[in-house]
């Protein structure tokens, strides 16, 4: 079984998050973790998915405010084994239930354009223009909560 939880920043859990954010997304292609991106992450919401038979996590994300109504979703990953069992569903759901609860109506996103099809299938849509950041190609998405 799966639950979500929030995580604080700065708990054994953050370190975990990290770790597991620098395996499926930075690693593969050849980037570092900052420290000073830590800080400016102090402030967002950071969503993780345990895996309860063993207390590991799975997958995480993080909202980051943008103005009183948007948040910007962020760095939304499942562990390889994990994807494609709906778990990055069931993140995105209860990622919107808490920007929800605390304020927000929209939700905007930069997808990597391998990742777009799963956003649409969670309801965001593409806005915009595609961009290319470090090399990768990035679609403007955007949901209304
Ligand atoms: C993209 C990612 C977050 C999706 O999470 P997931 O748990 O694998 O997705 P789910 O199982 O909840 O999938 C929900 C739906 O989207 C589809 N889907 C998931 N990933 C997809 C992809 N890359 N391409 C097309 N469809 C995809 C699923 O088949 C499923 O469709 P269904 O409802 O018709 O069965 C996850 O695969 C991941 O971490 N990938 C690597 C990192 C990454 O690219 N992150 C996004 C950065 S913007």
């Amino acid at each position: 079984m799966k639950k979500m939880i929030d995580i604080d920043f700065g708990s054994t859990r953050y370190d975990e998050l990290v770790e597991l954010r620098y395996k499926i997304l930075l690693e593969p292609l050849g980037l570092k973790f900052l420290d000073a991106h830590r800080q400016k992450e102090m402030n967002y919401l950071h969503i993780g998915c345990i895996e309860c038979l063993d207390d590991k996590l799975v997958g995480g994300l993080m909202l980051a405010p943008v103005d009183n109504n948007t948040v910007r979703m962020m760095e939304v990953t499942v562990d390889t084994k994990y994807q494609r069992e709906g778990i990055g569903r069931a993140m995105v759901k209860y990622a919107e239930k808490r920007a929800v609860e605390a304020g927000y109506s929209r939700i905007v996103m930069h997808a990597r354009l391998t990742a777009v099809p799963f956003y649409e299938k969670v309801g965001f849509r593409q806005e915009g223009d595609i961009f290319e950041e470090q090399g990768l190609t990035f679609a403007r998405m955007v949901k209304d909560v």
